[in-house]
């Protein structure tokens, strides 16, 4: 029913506290008041410093806008990224966008520092504008930003404010707009109860039905390549990237990611000393990874696609493939056929880190430990890799090669990259 969406943005998209609270401390010292307690400062997320400063300190208008000046210094400087996106909402907006829905933020801070905060967090392209105040002004009217916000010829009735405040409910009463407020911010449940907003969303869940769009479906992403090309190491910066941007994530491993799985993989990777384990033939090893991951599609991986989540998953159906189908010659239609129920869950893209193989066995094994693959030696990896490559010819819109060679902070960035590409391009 809504096409216009107007989103605050400090307890609403972000959970900001963290840096409002420590700037507001830091100003609070600076002008030389005593400082509030923790608790108190939460008072400081949402409504206008300058009215913030005076009313919670008892500063006189003079000192409250120095106090002003300081806090901002602090913000521009590291108080903007002490900030993480609320899960779930980077989904929303992804969903907005699909709708063909308005979507905009509308907030009582800086524009410059709003703009800055929607880039760095991933949220800016799914946005239609930013709407906030200039640097030199102090009092913010959200009623008036809601008016501006507003695009020629919009239909007040479709036009929602959601925030977490009773600024948001009684801006978007005042400039005739609907309000939608949430309980997951800073404004307590008597703040917002008081002023009768139109709507009440508890959590970031609530506001998918609310604004009239369904959750989108989950997406699967594994990462691949040879023993020690780094992209276990790649997945968790990836995961934590992901999540302060908003993503709901689920990150899991195979063998392994459930109960179940996890002995699985104590049998089929035990250390190479342990000689029952190598009387392993190749069928039974690859009978336990495939058993080992039709529980894990089972039990995590189908249930958090249902849910939306993201799945990021170390090792997937294309480590048996090339590790038994070719390494150990079963062959790929053999592989295929054990792995019937992990075909349930395909991954929308694959990240195949390419690596020197020599470099890569001996990064993985330089502890002195190898487990029955990696004893294979550097010969079996060759095949590996070479396998990877002729799968990743087969399938090169599903299979994208990561360049894994130098630091990790290289590798990472290529990382960002391919992973921001996918996601934001069309499903
Ligand atoms: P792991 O300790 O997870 O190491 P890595 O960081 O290299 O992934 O070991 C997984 C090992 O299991 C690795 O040598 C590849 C092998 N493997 C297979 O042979 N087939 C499979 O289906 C899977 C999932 C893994």
């Amino acid at each position: 029913m809504f096409d216009y969406i107007f989103f605050d943005l400090d307890g609403t998209l972000t959970r900001s506290g963290d840096g409002i609270k420590k700037s507001a401390a830091h100003a609070i010292a600076q002008v030389g008041y005593p400082a509030l307690p923790d608790a108190r400062l939460d008072a400081f997320v949402g409504p206008p410093l300058l009215e913030s400063f005076m009313r919670f300190c008892g500063m006189d208008e003079a000192t409250a806008l120095r106090a002003v000046q300081l806090y901002r210094a602090r913000f521009e400087d590291v108080g903007w990224r002490e900030n993480a996106v609320y899960p779930g909402i980077a989904q929303l907006l992804r969903a907005l966008r699909a709708a063909g829905k308005y979507a905009a933020i509308v907030t009582a801070k800086p524009e410059r520092f709003a703009v800055r905060i929607a880039e760095y967090f991933g949220l800016a392209p799914y946005l239609d504008a930013v709407v906030g105040i200039p640097m030199n002004e102090h009092h913010a009217d959200k009623a008036a930003l809601i008016a501006r916000a507003l695009p020629a010829g919009a239909d007040k009735a479709r036009v929602v404010m959601v925030g977490d405040r009773k600024f948001d409910v009684l801006g978007a009463k005042d400039a005739g707009v609907s309000s939608l407020a949430v309980g997951y911010g800073y404004g307590t449940r008597e703040e917002l109860d008081a002023c009768a907003p139109d709507f009440f969303a508890e959590t970031v869940d609530d506001l998918f039905p609310l604004l009239g769009v369904e959750r989108p479906r989950g997406r699967f992403f594994t990462f691949e390549g040879n023993d020690g090309c780094g992209k276990s190491t790649q997945m968790a910066l990836i995961g934590d990237w992901l999540a302060e941007r908003g993503w709901e994530i689920v990150r899991t491993r195979e063998p392994g990611g459930c109960p179940v799985a996890e002995r699985i993989r104590a049998l089929v990777l035990a250390d190479a000393a342990d000689r029952e384990a190598r009387a392993m033939t190749a069928e039974c090893e690859a009978l336990l990874f495939a058993a080992s991951r039709a529980q894990h599609v089972h039990d995590v991986i189908l249930p958090a696609l249902e849910a939306g989540k993201i799945v990021l998953c170390d090792r997937f159906l294309d480590s048996s493939i090339v590790y038994q189908g070719y390494g150990r010659e079963l062959g790929e239609d053999f592989i295929r056929q054990i792995n019937v129920p992990a075909q349930k869950a395909r991954p929308d893209k694959t990240f195949l880190y390419e690596i020197d193989e020599g470099a890569a066995l001996r990064r993985a094994t330089r502890d002195g430990h190898a487990d029955r693959i990696e004893a294979e030696g550097v010969a079996y990896q060759r095949l590996v890799r070479e396998a990877y490559a002729s799968l990743r010819a087969k399938e090169p819109e599903r299979i994208q090669v990561v360049d894994g060679s130098g630091t990790i902070e290289e590798v990472f960035a290529r990382t960002q990259r391919a992973v921001a590409d996918c996601l934001n391009t069309k499903e």
